[in-house]
């Protein structure tokens, strides 16, 4: 067997073909694909408008922005994520508040009230792993406390919740089209998807220097945007995406019947009515995770850790916050025993069966 990767993006001939057209035939920033694309990706998430950007972590950053957080704002998020979604609202001079996880690795929406001060302008949940969060108790609390939500999707595209996409439940969704999400543009980039057309101009302005007309800027904006090259790719990428997450959906199915005889591991939460994850990554925990990380890696099977460290105890968190170990128990607990197995979509049963056999020989040594 050879070595099976954690992740393996697809880049095939078309995309090839498409990022050569564009790169011979359009303007290089800002070109025809960029509007086509942005047109594609709106329509598959069911938004009125999609506004495509540089990363996943400036769509966070400019929607921040466009939703005029205030310097000093407080946004509540999570403490188990990937750091970009915190750094975003420190980009924005707001002031990351954290929760902590529920069982499905998500927001627990019970500490949400106990977090809300004078200073809370939004909210900032973050569809882990391709697990939608509970939407309707955040929009609730929302709607109550007069605070804006914004998604975090960098790792949803594809999962529904009560039969809507990720990216359509708040003002805004962020998606991140870095090289191993569930799509890519082969490098970086972004998109920010929204029903509000004033939300959406914005941010076509905050991505390009607040420029329009030409020469005219009318806001402070950056440079932002996601390059002509990047969005041809998209394209071609974005027309597979629903039969990767089918087959990604079919991974996880697998996995789950196979390794649900083992005791010792913890499987990550299913399909329920209500949600439909699109299992970007495969996530297990069990209290002997190093070791089995180890024993499988000896066995060609790269495993990863999303995310080794929650985010209020990384070093800089730790430094401008005072955050201690303890605050935040059940993120640490994820951090300290979870890993994901293998998840793309090009993974054959062969592959899915050796991982298993060598999970049961681990765990029956
Ligand atoms: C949950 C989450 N939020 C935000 C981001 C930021 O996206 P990017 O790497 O495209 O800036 C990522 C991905 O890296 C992510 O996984």
């Amino acid at each position: 067997m050879d070595v099976i990767p954690p992740a393996r993006p697809v880049f095939n001939k078309e995309m090839e073909e498409a990022a050569i057209y564009a790169l011979r035939n359009e303007r290089y920033i800002l070109g025809e694909s960029v509007d086509k694309f942005e047109e594609d990706f709106a329509k598959y998430i069911g938004t009125d408008y999609a506004i495509s950007v540089s990363s996943g972590t400036t769509a966070l950053f400019l929607a921040l922005i466009a939703a005029d957080l205030t310097i000093g704002g407080e946004i509540i998020t999570v403490a188990s994520s990937y750091i970009a979604t915190s750094n975003s609202i420190l980009h924005a001079n707001g002031t990351p508040i954290f929760c902590d996880i529920n069982d499905e690795y998500l927001i627990d929406v019970n500490q949400i009230p106990k977090k809300i001060t004078k200073r809370s302008r939004g909210m900032m949940p973050v569809h882990l792993y391709g697990h939608p969060a509970d939407m309707q108790e955040i929009n609730d609390i929302a709607k109550k406390n007069d605070l804006f939500v914004i998604e975090d999707c960098a790792q949803s595209h594809g999962a529904t919740y009560k039969e809507k996409m990720t990216g359509t439940l708040s003002s805004m969704g962020c998606f991140s089209f870095y090289s191993t999400k569930n799509m890519t543009v082969c490098g970086d980039g972004g998109m920010i998807t929204t029903n509000d057309k004033k939300i959406a101009d914005k941010l076509k302005l905050l991505r390009n220097h607040g420029q329009h007309p030409k020469n005219v800027h009318t806001i402070i904006g950056y440079t932002a945007r996601l390059n002509t090259v990047n969005a041809a790719i998209g394209r071609v990428q974005l027309k597979y995406l629903p039969i990767w997450i089918e087959a990604r959906r079919n991974i996880a199915k697998k996995y789950f019947n196979i390794l649900s005889d083992i005791e010792e591991i913890i499987l990550p939460p299913g399909d329920t009515n209500e949600k439909k994850p699109s299992y970007h990554l495969f996530e297990i925990k069990t209290k002997k995770r190093d070791e089995l990380l180890n024993f499988l890696k000896e066995n060609k099977i790269i495993c990863l850790i999303h995310y080794p460290t929650p985010i209020p105890y990384q070093p800089i968190y730790k430094e401008l916050f005072g955050y201690k170990e303890g605050a935040f128990p059940k993120s640490e607990e994820l951090s300290a025993q979870s890993m994901d197995l293998p998840m793309f979509p090009d993974l054959i049963n062969d592959q899915i069966n050796y991982i298993s056999e060598k999970i049961h020989e681990f765990f029956n040594r």
